[in-house]
């Protein structure tokens, strides 16, 4: 097994993006059949974390934050067939790193992820905010 490299990665490629969020269940809750917007949202996403392993990209974390206060995390996916061996949780401590205290990191947990998150919460110090709110979007995957 190879060792995985996490690093800042501000041009992550449309390609690697859909490649690795395809092979996970966030997939259908994101454009990939719309390369330009997801072109969109690498640009303008100006935290972007990556695992690879032999250079081949098995998870991503994409954000948006000013570095002095808060972060809203977008994006945590790893590969189906890299889930379990540690990615995700060393994507989010990788972020954290990057980020410095100062910044609190917030983030709206998919169904799927709400068991993930509470499981390594108490290990990262995350924990639900029940005074989030959430305006969804009415232009969805589709548009
Ligand atoms: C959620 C996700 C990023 C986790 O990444 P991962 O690399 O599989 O997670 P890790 O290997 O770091 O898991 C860390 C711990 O959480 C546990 N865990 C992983 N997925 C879990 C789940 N769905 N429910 C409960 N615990 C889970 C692991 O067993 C591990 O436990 P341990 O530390 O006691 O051994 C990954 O499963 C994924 O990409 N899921 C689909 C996309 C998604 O839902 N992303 C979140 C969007 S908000």
């Amino acid at each position: 097994m190879s060792e995985i490299v996490y690093a800042r990665e501000p041009g992550l490629s449309v390609e690697d993006y859909v490649s690795v969020v395809s092979e996970t269940t966030l997939g259908p809750t994101r454009p990939l059949r719309n390369r330009e917007r997801i072109a969109e949202m690498l640009a303008n996403a100006n935290i972007i974390v990556t695992a690879r392993e032999d250079g081949r990209c098995v998870g991503l974390a994409r954000g948006l934050t000013d570095f002095a206060w808060v972060c809203f995390l977008g994006d945590l996916a790893v590969r189906e067939e890299m889930q379990g061996r540690g990615v995700g949780t060393a994507l989010m401590r990788t972020l954290r790193e990057v980020l410095g205290e100062r910044v609190a990191i917030s983030l709206n947990a998919a169904s799927e992820a709400v068991s993930y998150y509470d499981h390594v919460g108490p290990k990262l110090g995350l924990a639900p905010n029940p005074h989030d709110y959430y305006w969804p979007r009415t232009i969805g995957v589709d548009g």
